[in-house]
């Protein structure tokens, strides 16, 4: 990309690549890093964006152009478009409250929002700060079950219906950037507390007001000396329950009673299992290239779990989406939709809200175009028979 748009006015950014740059530009190395960064080689990190380049579209010409019907059921879920916005956490470390940006960015689309676990912002307080919100939560099962129960029980009594239980995470994958830039735990090195300095309206933003923000949802459980990010991360770090095993998930199938979605499954005979332990839906997903370097891109990994599935259990796919076309290929392939991670939050970490928002209107302006472009006048019909892979 020769230039990139560097101004206020975000609706002079043009692409989910154009974002990245912007917020690659806005925020320090190690927080770019962070979340622009994949496990190890980077190569299932890359094979998630270029895997979707070797899948072509077919098109048919001369179809009346209408504006093509979007509205999808997501796992149970009317959403007005083929896509959410899924879990991250930590996203204060990109803009002040950024979880509740994205959650209010979802529910100006009418689309769902799924809070993390180890959000910044703790779940009430994302359903008293956006009315009327899709809000699902995905969970990283702890070993205390009294812990997970109180989460569950909390999700419930703020009517929150959908459960994502992530799968791919139970040892944090070897992200090598972020082990260079700390010195400590939470502790920068030299070279990027310099790189700081760079930063001054970042530091203004995120640090200044109340320094790093700390795990809303786990606060409850913290001792009163450990309140802090850096408690909270030694906390998850000894909670996370890395024993993590079919038959606990079989438990918290019993445990909850709404709909129940697994993220993190590449293979099939995992879809297998999961819809026999009674899912409504599953996630193909490599963490966005976090976790198993070397994992099969989620596009490349999806036909035969689909497959495997044979339309007995909802599909959605993440790791990766970047164009309106992605969303195409990904839906044509079968899923009812996908979970958007990086490129809402290259728009949050540029400019909170209203960079969240542009980047679903980018998408969904993408979407539309895609669709008229290939003669397609509802996303319902799209199939495989408008994919030539390459
Ligand atoms: C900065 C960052 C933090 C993430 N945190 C979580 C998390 O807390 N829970 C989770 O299930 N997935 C988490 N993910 C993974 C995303 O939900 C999603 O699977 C991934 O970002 C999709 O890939 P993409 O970013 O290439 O679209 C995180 C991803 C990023 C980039």
């Amino acid at each position: 990309m020769r230039r990139f748009y560097k101004g206020p006015d975000l609706s002079r950014v043009l692409s989910v690549a154009e974002m990245a740059a912007l917020a690659r530009h806005r925020l320090p190395d190690f927080a770019w890093e962070y979340l622009a960064g994949g496990a190890e080689n980077e190569q299932t990190l890359h094979a998630n964006e270029t895997d979707f380049s070797r899948l072509r579209l077919t098109a048919h010409t001369l179809v009346a152009n209408h504006h093509p019907s979007l509205e999808t059921s997501l796992i149970g879920s009317t959403s007005a478009l083929p896509m959410m916005i899924g879990p991250s956490g930590f996203n204060g470390m990109l803009w002040p409250q950024a979880d509740i940006a994205l959650a209010k960015a979802a529910r100006a689309k009418r689309i769902p929002f799924c809070l993390s676990t180890v959000s910044n912002a703790s779940m009430e307080q994302v359903r008293d700060a956006v009315d009327d919100l899709d809000l699902w939560f995905q969970l990283y099962s702890l070993k205390s079950p009294s812990l997970n129960g109180d989460l569950l029980a909390r999700a419930r009594a703020i009517d929150i219906n959908t459960l994502v239980i992530t799968s791919d995470a139970l040892v944090v994958g070897n992200r090598e950037w972020d082990r260079r830039n700390f010195a400590r735990p939470r502790q920068l090195t030299w070279r990027n507390k310099l790189d700081l300095l760079r930063h001054p309206n970042w530091i203004r933003r995120v640090m200044l007001p109340n320094g790093l923000p700390t795990m809303g949802n786990l606060n409850p459980y913290l001792p009163a000396n450990e309140q802090s990010a850096l408690g909270a991360m030694k906390f998850i770090q000894e909670q996370l329950d890395t024993l993590l095993d079919w038959d606990k998930v079989a438990r918290l199938r019993d445990q909850w009673q709404g709909k129940l979605i697994l993220k993190g499954v590449l293979h099939p005979d995992d879809a297998i299992q999961a819809m026999k332990l009674g899912f409504d839906g599953l996630v193909v997903s490599n963490h966005g290239g976090r976790q198993l370097d070397g994992a099969l891109s989620s596009i490349e990994a999806l036909p035969a779990i689909v497959d495997a599935v044979g339309g007995q259990i909802d599909l959605m796919l993440d790791s990766g989406i970047r164009r309106g076309s992605d969303i195409v290929k990904a839906t044509a392939l079968d899923v009812q939709g996908v979970m958007l991670g990086r490129a809402t939050l290259f728009g949050v970490a540029s400019g909170g809200q209203a960079g969240a928002s542009r980047v679903l209107d980018i998408l969904e302006e993408e979407l539309i175009r895609c669709l008229n472009l290939m003669g397609v006048q509802s996303i319902d019909e799209l199939s495989s028979d408008h994919l030539y892979r390459s």
